[in-house]
């Protein structure tokens, strides 16, 4: 099966940077979000990366507008989403909110199109239970910021089958992505590696062993990271880090994935990070 038609259900930081990179593919891409506010928004921060991406020179002006053409976005979800061939759910990390929408999936598109979440965290089976077609069920995991990030990790369930698997890959390799293969286990591989690092992090900072800077600038220069892990928490979203730490601990019940006391107070608060225009640093504006 050739995918032609992506939908995108969800359009924040990652269902925007999926749809973009997924339009400038070639791919058709009908983009849901729940209100017209938040569509304009995003669409709106789409249409942004997509300037940035032509001053800098690494997108043409037609390329944009051939981009820009092969979007469209509407609100909620609906009989129009039948013409989709794959649909990558990338709403936020929340079982209830996801199986219904996975439900609603199933109800409208054909027997043929292949339904992919986002999730870092949560189980595919899970997911793939809500419908009548686990086997067309699959995670397609991005990472931020998604037209920068080179990894799809493609997550396998005990059900997904062979060709689901095949045509998740080819949309990927046409995405321009490199892909990994992960069994459906709580993190799968990045985040099973990544969590407890950060989650380390955040702990060297709460016993007061350095300064954030000082922490951040250590694994910068002294292991060549791109960034430091206080400042990819707030990159990632403090809110992020600790649902799929939390998610992590309690299905894997070991220590390295309890989330620290610092984190859990910093997301009370609504320090969410760069998203909310505070975490551990303080950012000029929400972005
Ligand atoms: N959209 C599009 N392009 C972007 C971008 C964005 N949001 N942010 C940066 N870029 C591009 C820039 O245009 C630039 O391109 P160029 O070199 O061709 O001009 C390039 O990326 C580098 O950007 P900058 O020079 O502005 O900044 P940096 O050199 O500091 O790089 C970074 C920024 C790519 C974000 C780099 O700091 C980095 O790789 N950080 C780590 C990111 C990371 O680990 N992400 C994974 C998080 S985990 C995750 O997402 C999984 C989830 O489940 C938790």
């Amino acid at each position: 099966m050739e995918v032609k038609t992506i939908g995108v259900i969800g359009c924040g930081l990652m269902g925007s940077g999926i749809a973009e990179v997924a339009a400038k593919s070639g791919f058709q891409v009908l983009i849901r979000e729940q209100t017209e506010q938040l569509l304009t928004t995003r669409m709106q921060r789409i249409e942004q990366s997509l300037e940035r991406a032509v001053a800098k020179g690494k997108l043409s002006a037609a390329d944009k507008a051939a981009a820009q053409a092969n979007m469209s976005g509407a609100v909620g979800l609906d009989d129009s989403l039948a013409v989709c061939d794959l649909v990558i759910e990338a709403v936020t990390e929340d079982m209830e909110l996801k199986q219904d929408i996975f439900r609603s999936l199933d109800g409208i598109c054909p027997a043929s199109t292949i339904l992919a979440s986002n999730t870092s965290s949560i189980s595919v089976i899970d997911l793939a239970a809500a419908t009548r077609r686990p086997t067309q069920v699959l995670g397609m995991h991005f990472f931020n910021p998604v037209p920068v990030m080179p990894l799809l990790e493609l997550v396998r369930t005990v059900q997904t089958d062979d060709a689901t698997l095949d045509v998740a890959r080819a949309v990927g390799e046409r995405m321009g992505k490199k892909m990994i293969v992960a069994k459906d286990a709580p993190g799968f591989v990045v985040n099973r590696l990544l969590i407890p690092y950060l989650l380390d992090g955040i702990r060297v900072y709460e016993q007061g062993l350095a300064s954030r800077e000082d922490i951040d600038n250590g694994m910068m220069m002294g292991a060549n990271h791109p960034m430091g892990p206080l400042t990819l928490s707030d990159f990632v979203g403090l809110d992020t880090t600790l649902f799929v730490a939390d998610v992590l601990f309690e299905e894997l019940g070991e220590t390295r994935f309890k989330a620290p006391t610092l984190l859990r107070r910093l997301v009370s608060a609504g320090h969410l990070g760069r998203k909310s225009g505070r975490g551990f640093y303080e950012y000029g504006s929400s972005r």
